[in-house]
């Protein structure tokens, strides 16, 4: 049976460390991709990762390049390629900078790997799903974007830590853009099918759904860079539903026409992740508060695909 490819692009800490968590889920073979200049550091990560097979008990071919060529046959890409936020700086702050670096991954991905499934990381999240689209021209479903899974991870990480249980008996789901523009949606979360309303009151749980929108920021303060655990782990398990065909349902950033009256933008929504990528996107039955939520949160995705526009307008 031949073994799935994953290459993921940009070798620096998201990239990596996605690199890290599919070798240990053995997901498949593995390249890893930056720049010319920094080929040596994504051929000794692929190295040093490669070697840990032996030990961590997986069997994959681990590749660093800078050759797009190698790309080639990928069932799925992460792209992680662009600068990260330093202090001070919100995500929308990268937008120049890091669509460039998002325009040229996408144009290699087309010539190279037309069929992958393709997962944004880049931030800002929401406007680098939406210049991949633009620039590869590949269909909605082969399109997607990774935030929802960190978010909700975050979410629920604090909500266990209140509630004083397992992680694992949360179940939970938030809509909407990337981080500070998130839908908190307490009545889609369950601890083990107990609404969590019956668990904590509200103050409680809206401190968890704040202390998650400013989650990335908080870890920015901390290190002086972003996070890189947690956004790789969120874009790996995304990479496994897909190529284990799982149909999982994931909060991801995809194409929505007509679904939630978004009118053709990439937002935060519950997905079918399967081998065809975003194979369905779920309607849930917002309530009016929530509908207005989530009308504020894609109007700045619009907003933010509207600067895009503007600096670039071979992306309209
Ligand atoms: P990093 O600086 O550690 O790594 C970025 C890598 O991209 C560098 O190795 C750089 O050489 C490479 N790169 C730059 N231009 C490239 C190109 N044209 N082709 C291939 N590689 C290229 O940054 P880090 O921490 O890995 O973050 C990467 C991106 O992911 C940032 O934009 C960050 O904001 C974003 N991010 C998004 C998250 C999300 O949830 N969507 C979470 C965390 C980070
Ligand atoms: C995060 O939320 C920076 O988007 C990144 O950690």
């Amino acid at each position: 049976m031949r073994r799935a490819k994953l290459s993921v692009i940009g070798a620096g800490n998201v990239g990596a460390t996605c690199a890290h968590w599919a070798a240990a889920k053995e997901l498949g073979d593995i390249v890893l991709l930056d720049i010319p200049d920094k080929v040596g550091v994504a051929q000794g990560k692929a190295l040093d990762l490669w070697c840990c097979g032996p030990m961590e008990r997986f069997d994959a071919n681990i590749l660093g390049t800078s050759d797009y060529k190698d790309i080639e046959g990928s069932d799925v890409i992460i792209v992680t390629a662009g600068l990260p936020r330093k202090p001070g700086m919100s995500r929308d702050d990268l937008i120049n900078t890091n669509v460039k670096i998002v325009k040229s991954v996408s144009e290699q991905i087309k010539k190279y790997a037309p069929n992958a499934v393709v997962i944004l990381v880049s931030n800002p999240l929401d406007a680098m799903v939406y210049t991949a689209w633009k620039v590869t021209g590949f269909p909605t479903n082969q399109i997607v974007g990774q935030a929802g899974c960190l978010d909700v991870a975050r979410y629920c990480t604090f909500l266990a830590e209140k509630i004083g249980c397992s992680i694992e008996d949360i179940s939970a789901l938030l809509m909407g853009g990337h981080g500070d523009d998130m839908v908190p949606l307490p009545r889609y979360t369950s601890v083990h099918g107990i609404p969590v309303t019956e668990l904590l009151d509200d103050a409680t749980i809206t401190a968890c759904v704040d202390r998650a929108k400013v989650g990335g920021g908080e870890v920015v303060k901390l290190m002086g860079t972003s996070a890189y655990y947690a956004p790789a782990s969120g874009s790996v398990q995304m990479a496994e539903a897909i190529i284990k065909d799982k149909k999982r349902i994931l909060p991801c950033a995809a194409y929505c026409g007509k679904e939630y009256g978004v009118g053709g933008y990439f937002v935060g929504v519950p997905c079918v992740l399967g081998s065809g990528g975003v194979e369905k996107i779920i309607e849930c039955k917002l309530n009016t508060d929530e509908k207005k939520l989530l009308e504020e949160s894609v109007s700045h995705v619009k907003d933010l695909v509207g600067v895009v526009q503007n600096l670039f307008p071979e992306l309209k």
